[in-house]
């Protein structure tokens, strides 16, 4: 794939202490999109922000807001999470009753819409939304929490859902999401993914944010998308 990777550093993993400074911080470090993690507690067994904290990241960046639901229902918060200023909104195809009408609505409101696929999900489940998809978003771990390994069974699934990509002729960003780092990003890119979504390979008290996505994209052996 000669198209350039695109990094997505989730605020999950940031200090929420000082989230406007790691969000401008990874902007400056030419980031291309901010990911935020939105759990519900009954999707997965955890619970983070709503859309007061995607406000909140709105007024801090320019770059595109990359909301990664994990809630069951979404339906009905998909206009308060537009509206605070999301630019992909993406939900579960495990969570969606009627997914078709889900991401129809995802658009109408004015936004990209993104489906998330469980590990255990096949690639299959898209074949008949594929028109209605503009974002992929492949986990890579078991959704709910930050700083898990990588489960590499994803793999062929990377690479088929690639390949429903390439039928459509349309551009439709594919994410791969959970334990990316300098380790499995190479592999992930090799896979198809054109954005890695990294949490603790870029927010951590170890190293900076700059160093974070250097050392990612060196991984990758490319520069900024775009
Ligand atoms: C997992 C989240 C991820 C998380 C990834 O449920 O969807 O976005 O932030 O964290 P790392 O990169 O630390 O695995
Ligand atoms: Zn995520």
């Amino acid at each position: 794939m000669s198209e350039k990777i695109k990094i997505a550093p989730s605020i999950l993993s940031a200090d929420f202490t000082r989230l406007g400074e790691h969000i401008r911080e990874a902007e400056q470090a030419g980031a291309d999109l901010i990911h935020v993690d939105v759990m519900d507690g009954r999707f997965v067994p955890n619970l983070t922000m709503g859309p007061l904290v995607i406000e909140a990241a709105r007024r801090s960046t320019k770059l595109p807001l990359d909301v990664h639901l994990m809630m069951v229902e979404p339906d009905h918060m998909l206009k308060a999470f537009a509206e605070a200023g999301s630019d992909v909104i993406s939900v579960h195809v495990e969570a969606c009753l009627h997914l078709n009408r889900t991401l129809q609505e995802i658009r109408r409101l004015g936004c990209q819409a993104g489906v998330a696929l469980s590990p255990h999900t096949p690639a299959g489940a898209l074949s008949e939304v594929m028109h209605l998809v503009d974002v992929i978003l492949i986990l890579s771990v078991n959704p709910g929490f930050g700083g898990q390994a990588f489960l590499p069974e994803v793999l062929p699934k990377t690479r088929q859902l690639r390949q429903m990509i390439a039928a459509t002729g349309r551009e439709i960003d594919l994410e791969i999401d959970g334990g990316v780092n300098t380790q499995t990003a190479a592999t992930c890119v090799e896979a198809g993914v054109n954005v890695l979504i990294a949490g603790s390979a870029v927010f951590n008290s170890k190293f900076s944010v700059k160093a974070g996505i250097d050392a990612l994209r060196s991984a990758v052996g490319n520069q900024k998308a775009g």
